[in-house]
């Protein structure tokens, strides 16, 4: 594993939840009033459930941060029950005291997306900074809804999502044809130029495009390997989605005997 990786392997997904909430609350902690990117999809709910508890039970306080989410469907309204508005009240914001005011996602209703993108690239800019990113994986490497392609896009931007994410996704509307075609994304420049970034991952079907990811050669058929690039990457995942990753530390080792 590169050095720029820190892996740890839990024995399952409550573990991995409960694992990452503790390293996000420790940043949130230490960043009162810093800048924070959630992340939707199935992955981080257990964190986000620990994040509730912990606010309930140990006084962790969100009151002051500013929170950016990866991404949003397009088109779609902040009072559907897919959109990832709803999802991110529903799963974490209105349990931990998150006011509007601190919310900054995609908007899935805006009339010219592309104008939304640079008005969300512009509030990313414009808070200094994320300090701690989230993310899950899709099953193709996509990070946020930056999809697998021939080139890397830098920015927020307008995507179409490929059949096998429509697919995937489906499983959280009653069928494949609600699901909105298009997207608002955070880029890969974009979710890179956050200070920390905190992926989890869990399960066997994922096991194969983790290794991908964090092993093979940075590519944008394979998203997610541009986190190789980052100099501070925490992966949590559970056992099954480590399974086919080489945890050799020597290099790590190595390196820091050269120093
Ligand atoms: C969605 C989101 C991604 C997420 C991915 C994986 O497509 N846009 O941000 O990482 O799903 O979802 P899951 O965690 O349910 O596997």
């Amino acid at each position: 594993m590169h050095p720029n990786v820190n892996l740890i392997v839990e024995p399952d997904y409550a573990s991995m939840s409960k694992r990452a909430a503790e390293i996000f609350a420790q940043v949130l902690r230490e960043n009162p009033n810093g800048a924070f990117g959630f992340a939707t999809g199935g992955t981080p709910e257990g964190m986000y459930k620990e994040l509730i508890s912990m606010h309930n039970n140990d006084d962790l306080d969100f009151s002051e941060i500013t929170t950016f989410n990866l991404d949003e469907y397009h088109p779609i309204a902040r009072d559907i029950s897919q959109s990832y508005y709803y999802v991110m009240q529903e799963n974490l914001f209105r349990h931990v005291g998150i006011s509007e005011e601190q919310i900054n996602i995609p908007d899935g209703t805006a009339p010219d997306p592309l104008e939304e993108c640079h008005a969300y690239e512009q509030k990313l800019w414009d808070s200094g900074g994320i300090d701690m990113q989230i993310l899950g994986i899709g099953h193709n490497g996509h990070i946020g809804f930056n999809e697998p392609s021939d080139s890397f896009a830098a920015n927020t931007n307008y995507t179409i999502l490929k059949e096998s994410t429509i697919e995937n996704n489906a499983r959280f509307f009653s069928k494949a044809e609600e699901v909105p075609r298009h997207a608002i994304t955070m880029g890969i420049r974009s979710i890179i130029m956050a200070r920390s970034i905190l992926l989890l991952c869990s399960g066997a079907a994922k096991a194969e495009i983790l290794r991908d990811a964090l092993q093979g050669p940075i590519t944008p058929l394979v998203p997610a390997s541009a986190l190789q690039l980052h100099p501070n990457v925490i992966v949590v995942a559970d056992k099954e989605a480590a399974s086919l990753l080489n945890q050799d530390t020597s290099y790590k080792e190595s390196q820091k005997n050269q120093s």
